[in-house]
């Protein structure tokens, strides 16, 4: 069998309403480069669309730097044809500020009430016009996480979602360690309880592989 060809999406995006203020969430992408290096480590061809961090871009991996959730979906748009399966961990941003000033609004503007409009659903989007992709998603959730996270594996028609337990200090957003269980679309869940980024994403990707490409095996 062919190489599996696995896109990856990781960090957060930034959604700016004017040219030096944005609003944002504390992804560090440190989940999503780990598992893009897993799966080229299992011998996938792995590609990475990576919001902004300050992380090192990981060997190997084509990279493809984005700012915004429009971003995101335009560069996952024009990728996913051509790949197997995508895992999403970016914490894309829901909502943006309905208009962007161009110049930098003044300090004493600034109470005026922003308003919001909400941002595209990637995940949703791509399920629309999936053909043979493997859809996996993430859920980072504080409450009823796996509950939650079973709702978005449904709306956003995913193969599988990873519930992620954010509630703890020291795991999730912009730590090493995480706290996933991954469930599937038929109901069985594996929990990995809480580990390294680097650790989970191996076992993850293994999980992954075994379910999905039981006859490619690791390359
Ligand atoms: O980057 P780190 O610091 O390492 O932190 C990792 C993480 C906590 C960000 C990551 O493990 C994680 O849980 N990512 C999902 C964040 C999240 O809360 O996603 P969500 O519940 O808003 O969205 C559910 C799924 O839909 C996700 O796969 C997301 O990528 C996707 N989505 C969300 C919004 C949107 N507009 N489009 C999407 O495709």
């Amino acid at each position: 069998m062919e190489k599996i060809r696995c896109l990856v999406s990781a960090g957060p995006t930034r959604e700016y309403f004017d040219p030096v203020r944005f609003i944002s969430n504390p992804s560090s992408g440190k989940m999503g480069v780990e598992i893009a290096k897993a799966a080229r480590g299992f011998g996938w061809e792995t590609t990475l669309i990576l919001g902004p961090t300050s992380l090192e871009k990981p060997e190997g991996i084509e990279v493809f730097d984005v700012v915004s959730a429009d971003d995101m979906l335009n560069r996952a748009l024009a990728l996913f044809g051509e790949c197997d399966i995508l895992i999403m961990t970016a914490a894309v941003s829901d909502m943006r500020p309905k208009k962007k000033s161009k110049a930098k609004v003044k300090k004493e503007s600034l109470n005026m009430a922003v308003e919001f409009e909400p941002t595209p659903d990637i995940l949703r989007e791509l399920s629309k016009i999936r053909k043979n992709q493997i859809l996996v998603g993430f859920a980072a959730e504080t409450n009823d996480v796996k509950s939650y996270a079973r709702g978005k594996l449904a709306s956003k028609n995913l193969d599988a979602i990873a519930a992620n337990d954010v509630s703890k200090s020291g795991s999730g957003f912009a730590a090493d360690l995480n706290e996933i269980s991954l469930i599937f679309k038929d109901g069985r869940e594996i929990d990995l309880g809480k580990d390294s980024k680097s650790r989970l994403a191996k076992k993850l990707i293994e999980i992954l592989a075994a379910e999905f490409f039981p006859q490619a095996g690791k390359k």
